[in-house]
């Protein structure tokens, strides 16, 4: 293995994080797992890298009746005690709790008019807000529109920002609905819909990678790229979430965001300036060239499984697990093949796969390049030649390999592969949490989903995952052993092309 040399990138730092203008995070289900567990955990961590505004409060609101005393021991708790140190109680004290009623106006009018404006007085924050939306999404659209209701206008002062998390709707129609009321209440430049693969730090490294080096850009497309393989491979189950994973399976929780995004990063054209608006426009544009999948073929484009219990009994199957209904038909596991119709990628076919109980965890890019046109050691080395792949390799071990061909050291004429490799070794100083939440408080939407973004993955999404859900039956061939390399049909999607899938 060829590694970089150790001194080679700067320290993480130094190419300037800013430190945002003051401001107030008002978190929606500020009780839930989501916010103790990742939200707030990632504030505390901005924290104590000094990386958030000089004047700062976090305001919890949620159904649950308590004080702030006693959701900031709540937090506390669900933080490891190694992290909380003399830190914490400096940190303790920015944080606040209220409790609210969704459904009563009244409620979030007092909070709106009664509880953040000495708040904001404290700390300074300008009436700089970030209203984070950590509830259940079923409640989106109610806390939206008594948001709306509440006082003045969120639109009317920029100065409002709000952040929603996945999943964004449930098809088409649910998206398009919750849009309607958040762009009721709201404009578009104040809006943050998160998708936290953007903000991976390999995944920002695609653009990097493939418009700051001009040695790519110009094998990026048909004449030199055989096919795209997109892999997000988990060794993890469904964890506590059965009552949510029952409603989305694989496709609306991987695919129409994250698996989209990393294809839309990969197919884009080069934005003409690295603005969020630019790099949106372009990543739409892809999106819009994906060829819509052809229901009545579904099968030569669409793999679905679901994980059984492993070989050695040793991991409960999909439908063992607690709250998933013993004749679910949901799928944990998806392969897609996908076209793009454009002049870049004209017969490019772009292969994506995710999949819960995994063999192993892996979030990659694999860009396959044609092979050499003519074998001129086909004589004297035998057999076929690998053709050259070029891996971005988004978690773990974050980096980027490119596989050549080389001759092995000796007397005959023989070929190895070797990798050419990059690796972060670890040097990745942002979690996607702690990244989304400066970039939110900076303004800077480049890492959040546009409306039409999200408009265009499920108008391709939505009509595949009605035609699988009104199947009847199930084949054997659904099923794959937890801890495999998924079912055997999807290896049988690449070699009807006459391609493999890279081993897990
Ligand atoms: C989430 C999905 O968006 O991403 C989960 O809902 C999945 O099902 C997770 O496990 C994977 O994220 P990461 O960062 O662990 O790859």
């Amino acid at each position: 293995m060829v590694t970089v040399d150790e001194h080679s990138f700067p320290p993480a730092d130094s190419c300037g994080i800013t430190i945002p203008e003051p401001c107030g995070l008002i978190i929606f289900g500020a009780s839930g797992d989501l916010a103790r567990r990742k939200l707030v955990p990632a504030v505390y961590r901005l924290f104590r890298q000094q990386l958030l505004p000089r004047g700062f409060f976090v305001l919890g609101l949620a159904r649950t009746a308590m004080d702030s005393h006693r959701y900031r021991e709540l937090l506390r708790e669900a933080t490891p005690e190694e992290c909380v140190g003399e830190c914490w109680q400096r940190f303790a004290a920015l944080i606040h709790y209220r409790p609210i009623d969704y459904g009563d106006p009244a409620s979030l009018r007092a909070v709106l008019s009664e509880t953040l404006p000495p708040l904001e007085e404290n700390a300074g924050t300008g009436g700089n807000r970030i209203f984070y939306l950590a509830t259940p999404p079923a409640v989106y659209g109610e806390v939206i529109s008594a948001l709306h209701r509440a006082g003045p206008a969120p639109a009317a002062d920029a100065r409002n920002k709000i952040v929603i998390e996945k999943p964004f709707g449930t098809d088409l129609e649910s998206s398009r609905r919750l849009n309607r009321i958040l762009l009721d209440a709201f404009r578009e430049s104040q809006v943050y819909r998160i998708d936290h693969y953007l903000a991976k730090e390999t995944v920002q490294n695609i653009l990097m990678f493939r418009f700051a080096n001009s040695l790519f850009e110009p094998l990026w497309n048909r004449r030199y790229i055989d096919h795209v393989q997109i892999t997000a491979a988990e060794t993890i189950g469904i964890e506590q979430r059965a009552g949510y994973y029952e409603q989305a399976g694989v496709l609306r929780d991987m695919f129409q965001n994250h698996m989209f995004q990393l294809l839309a990063l990969t197919a884009m054209e080069p934005p003409s300036l690295f603005s969020a608006s630019r790099v949106r426009d372009e990543k739409a544009k892809a999106l819009q060239s994906i060829r819509p999948f052809p229901l009545e073929r579904l099968d030569e484009f669409l793999v679905t499984g679901q994980y059984a219990r492993s070989s050695d009994a040793s991991i409960r199957g999909y439908r063992e697990e607690r709250g998933v209904a013993a004749d679910s038909a949901v799928p944990t596991y998806a392969a897609l093949k996908v076209w793009i119709d454009n002049w870049r990628w004209h017969g490019v076919p772009f292969y994506l796969r995710s999949g819960k109980r995994l063999k192993r965890r892996t979030t990659e890019i694999a860009i396959r390049f044609r092979p050499v046109p003519h074998m001129m050691f086909s004589r004297s080395v035998g057999g076929d030649i690998e053709a050259n792949t070029l891996v971005l390799r988004v978690q773990p071990d974050e980096g980027i390999q490119l596989e050549i061909q080389a001759k092995h050291p000796g007397s005959r004429m023989c070929l190895m592969p070797v990798n050419l490799d990059f690796s972060y070794r670890g040097d990745v100083s942002l979690s996607a949490y702690e990244r989304v939440l400066l970039d939110c408080m900076e303004g800077d939407q480049m890492l959040f989903v546009r409306e039409d973004g999200v408009d265009l993955s499920w108008s391709l999404l939505s009509p595949v995952i009605r035609a699988l859900e009104g199947r009847k039956g199930l084949p054997d061939t659904f099923f794959y052993r937890a801890g495999s390399e998924g079912p055997d049909a999807a290896a049988a999607l690449l070699e009807r092309d006459g391609r493999k899938w890279r081993e897990l």
